[in-house]
């Protein structure tokens, strides 16, 4: 699959590595056409520009804050799958910074709506994804085409975990209220593992 992954942050690196290794081809770019030429070479991708990296890709990763998505998904094509990793939520307390009844998942449709996009990866620090071996992960998925869910879940498992399709994107809000929550748990010394029942 030909992936573009706009950021060259964290998050850019960590899946993009992960993604190239599984036989992907991933071209990557962020602000800096210098630091995204270290991280593309880092982890055996191309650069370019967050336009040249979203032309002719079939799944484009968002990974750039999320007060700039939206502004970013106006350079999306039609028709591509669009995995948003994004965090509205205020840093180390967790507080989601949209109002009432949206979602940046749904920021991002409205700003491109000829894309198809899920809402993933979100919920995992980028350094989950920093190795090699398989992760014993459940990336929750929610987005509204079947086709773009299909091609979320293979990325899930290229990246080493296991998908689980939690609904539309009507419920993208929900994993973003659920990403607050853990954040909030992990910045105020608890495990949020322990927060939450086993079965
Ligand atoms: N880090 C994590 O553990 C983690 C986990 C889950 C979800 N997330 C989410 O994933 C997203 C990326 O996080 P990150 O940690 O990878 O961030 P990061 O390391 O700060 O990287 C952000 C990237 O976005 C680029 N960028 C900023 N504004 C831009 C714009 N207007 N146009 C194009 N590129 C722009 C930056 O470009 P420059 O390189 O030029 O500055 C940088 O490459 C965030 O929304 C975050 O909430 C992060």
């Amino acid at each position: 699959m030909r992936i573009g992954i706009v950021g060259s942050g964290a998050m850019a690196a960590a899946l993009g590595h992960r993604w190239v290794r599984a036989g992907h081809t991933v071209l990557l770019g962020g602000r800096d056409p210098g630091r995204a030429a270290v991280t593309a070479e880092a982890i055996g991708a191309r650069a370019g520009t967050p336009a040249d990296v979203v032309a002719g890709a079939e799944a484009v990763l968002l990974a750039v804050p999320s007060a700039v998505a939206a502004e970013v998904a106006g350079l999306l094509p039609a028709g591509v799958t669009v995995l948003d990793p994004t965090n509205p939520v205020t840093h180390g307390i967790g507080v989601l910074t949209l109002p009432p009844g949206t979602a940046a998942a749904r920021l991002i449709a409205t700003a491109a709506p000829h894309a198809h996009v899920v809402k993933a990866f979100h919920l995992f620090p980028a350094d989950t994804w920093a190795g090699t071996e398989p992760v014993p992960a459940t990336v929750a998925l929610c987005g509204d085409d079947p086709a773009a869910l299909r091609t979320a879940e293979t990325l899930v498992r290229a990246a080493g975990a296991t998908p689980a399709v939690f609904g539309g994107l009507d419920r993208a809000r929900q994993l973003e209220e659920v990403a607050g929550f853990v954040i909030g748990l992990a910045f105020g010394g608890h495990d949020p593992r322990a927060a939450v029942p086993g079965r």
